[in-house]
This record gives C-alpha cells, sequence and structure tokens, in this order.
C-alpha cells in the first residue's frame, strides 16, 4: 500500500469447540483463521491517529490525548479503546496514519472485533519500535472489549487473533493461559463456515446475561465446593449438586459439560477420529440450545440443515451465538454438495441466505516492514 511504513495484520478465528466456558476459566479450542485485520500504518508528526478504511468512505480522527473520548463512535471505536488501553497500560502512542482494511465479516462470530483490537495495538506497538508480546496485546484487547466497548468478554476471541499459528488449534486454558498447539489434522474431513447472515441486534446484551448467570451461580458453589471458577466443578460434583435450580442450573450444566467436550475433542483431534469429534459438536450444538440459550432459530435451522447432510460428522455454533457462523465437520468429496444443499435447506427454512467463507487456519499477529 503506498506511502505506509509497516503492514500489521491479526486473524479472525473459529472456535471448534469449548464455548461460553472462557469467561468461567475452562479450556477452548480456537483456530485463527486467513479471514483478518489489516492495518497500514505511517507516523504523521502529529498527536492525531488518523484512521480511514478501504471498505467505508468514512475519515474519523482520533486526539491522542482524549482518547477516552470516543466510545460512541460508529466507527473507530474500537481502534480509539485499543489506543486508549494500550496508552493506560505504560505505552508511547505515536501520532499516524492508519488504513484498516477488514476480510472478517463484521457481525460473523469470527471475531472481528478482536482482530481489530489485537491488529491495532500491535500496529501502535510496531510503530513505536516495540518488540511485540502477543500475549500482553491480547490482554489489553480484552479489556478494550471489556472497559470501553461494553462487551465482558473472556479471553478467547483476542488471544486466539494475536497467538494463532498455521495449521494449528489452540487448546487455550484460560484461567492460567496456558497453551497447547494442537495441529489440526481432519484426515478426509474439511472444516467448512457457513453464516447464517441473521442480523444480530441485542447480542452484547444478551452475551453479559449469560455471564452475569455463571457469575452468580458461581458465588453459589464457591463455598459448597471450594472452586474459584465454574470450570473446576466435577462432572460428578455437578450431577450431586442440589443447591442450582431453573435457568441457573442449566447454565452450569451447560459450562461442566461443555468442558468435558472439550477434553473429549482434544483426543478425538489427536487421534484423527473425526466421528467422534462431529458427535461432540453436535452434542456442543444442543447444548448450547437448549442449556444456554445463545443459538436462536437461525442457527438451529443451519446447524440443522448441516447436521442432516451425508457428508457430515457434525455441526455447532461458533462464537458467542444470537446469530453467525456454523463449523462443520464435512469429508471433503462432499463439501460442494453440502454447501448447495445445506443453503438450499436454510433458506427454505428461514427465508435467508446463508453465506460459505473459504478461509485457513493461519498466524495470529503477523507485521511487516513495506
Ligand atoms: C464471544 C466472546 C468470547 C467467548 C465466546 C463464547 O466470542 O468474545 O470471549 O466467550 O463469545 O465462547
Amino acid at each position: 500500500m503506498n506511502g505506509y511504513k509497516y503492514k500489521v495484520t491479526a486473524a479472525g478465528r473459529i472456535n471448534i469447540i469449548g464455548e461460553h466456558v472462557d469467561y468461567c476459566g475452562g479450556k477452548v479450542f480456537p483456530a485463527a483463521l486467513s479471514l483478518c485485520n489489516t492495518v497500514y500504518v505511517r507516523p504523521n508528526g502529529t498527536d492525531k491517529i488518523n484512521l480511514s478504511w478501504t471498505t467505508l468512505p468514512d475519515k474519523v480522527t482520533l486526539d491522542i490525548n482524549k482518547l477516552e473520548d470516543y466510545g460512541s463512535l460508529k466507527y473507530g471505536n474500537y481502534q480509539a479503546g485499543s489506543a486508549f488501553l494500550w496508552k493506560d497500560a505504560g505505552h508511547e502512542i505515536i501520532g499516524c496514519d492508519m488504513l484498516h482494511d477488514c476480510t472478517v465479516p463484521f457481525g460473523s462470530g469470527l471475531s472481528s472485533s478482536a482482530a481489530i483490537e489485537v491488529s491495532t495495538i500491535a500496529a501502535l506497538a510496531t510503530l513505536a519500535g516495540e518488540k511485540l508480546d502477543p500475549v500482553e496485546i491480547a490482554l489489553v484487547a480484552q479489556r478494550a472489549e471489556r472497559d470501553y466497548a461494553g462487551v465482558n468478554c473472556g479471553i478467547m476471541d483476542q488471544y486466539a487473533s494475536a497467538c494463532g499459528k498455521a495449521g494449528h488449534a489452540m487448546l487455550l486454558d484460560c484461567k492460567t493461559l496456558d497453551c497447547e498447539y494442537v495441529p489440526v489434522r481432519t484426515g478426509d474431513y474439511a472444516l467448512v463456515i457457513v453464516n447464517c447472515n441473521k442480523p444480530h441486534n441485542l447480542v452484547e446484551s444478551k452475551y453479559n446475561e449469560r455471564r452475569a448467570e455463571t457469575d452468580a451461580a458461581l458465588e453459589i458453589l464457591k463455598p459448597l465446593y471450594g472452586i474459584s471458577c465454574l470450570a473446576e466443578l466435577s462432572p460428578s460434583d455437578f450431577s450431586a449438586c442440589t443447591a442450582l435450580s431453573g435457568k441457573m442450573y442449566d447454565r452450569v450444566k451447560h459450562v461442566v459439560e461443555e468442558c468435558d467436550r472439550v477434553k473429549r475433542a482434544e483426543l478425538a483431534m489427536k487421534s484423527g477420529d473425526m466421528k467422534q469429534l462431529g458427535e461432540l459438536l453436535n452434542a456442543s450444538h444442543e447444548s448450547l440450545k437448549t442449556l444456554y440459550e445463545v443459538t436462536g432459530n437461525e442457527l438451529d435451522a443451519l446447524a440443522a440443515a448441516a447436521q442432516s447432510h451425508p457428508a457430515c460428522a457434525g455441526s455447532r455454533m461458533t462464537g458467542g451465538g444470537f446469530g453467525g457462523c456454523t463449523v462443520s465437520l464435512v469429508l471433503k468429496d462432499g463439501v460442494e454438495d453440502f454447501k448447495k444443499s445445506v443453503a438450499l435447506k436454510y433458506e427454505k427454512a428461514t427465508g435467508y441466505k446463508p453465506s460459505c467463507y473459504d478461509a485457513t487456519i493461519s498466524d495470529g499477529i503477523t507485521a511487516e516492514t513495506l
């Protein structure tokens, strides 16, 4: 890109399994995608950050001494929040021109916001001549999402966006941030990403509501079991537990069982057992639908259409839910037919046309001098 000094990218992500457990201290199993946010950046010798986009006509200027003031911007709030919290963490912010080019579809559940936050911080750090520390960047980006954008998220998205590795999924322990890179070897199967294309609304408030429910459940269970997070509750302690009822019981049941599915998915991936991995995806979707209630008609119709296809070993929603994408494990030979027949069935059921994305499993942050 003409005239810019650095090109910095951060990835979108899929989550293979381990949904709505990151903020409960559980293990998750995401992978970074080739769909990413790219920032072209150059210093401009002022105390302003000038933002522009390849896909939008808008231009926004941020004053680096007033970064706290931009929370209500339609475009630029993620960049402002990221710069604000990076500065707050003690880093230098240099006035610059930033051109953003995002190939992660917005509202897709593939973490476009994390890709924007992480790439913005990585671009600012690159400009200041800092050595990039992807884990630190992920943690500050998470604070930007929480404290600036108001979504009380876990660490999964920002971690995957920053620390992803081509060809690998990350088995990330969200309590300790220990991460094992596991090669994604799906044999005869491909991971297929399909967007239900239902417009998102109220996603943030519903997300925060689920999070509050699990926090409240933890307060009840902490003194009874001596646990510090819900992921520490064993399936056997949970099945003997009488302290929870109603929705709160359902939410915790999802968390406990989803954590167990992640363990089994790890074994299935490592041993190449795609049938088993597929069954775990189906069970995860069912639990997110009935116990955690974060799917909705469209994601349910899309997952059901996928699951009924003969080439599909399993399918589930990925990300926060209430819209966005499914991830399906599909026999490579059957992928073309899968895409066509799922699209037909889904559109018939809901009236929405789905989109499929061709993406590979890629690195998290990349930075190059132009
Ligand atoms: C969103 C959040 C993540 C995680 C997922 C659900 O993507 O940003 O932290 O909680 O939802 O697994």
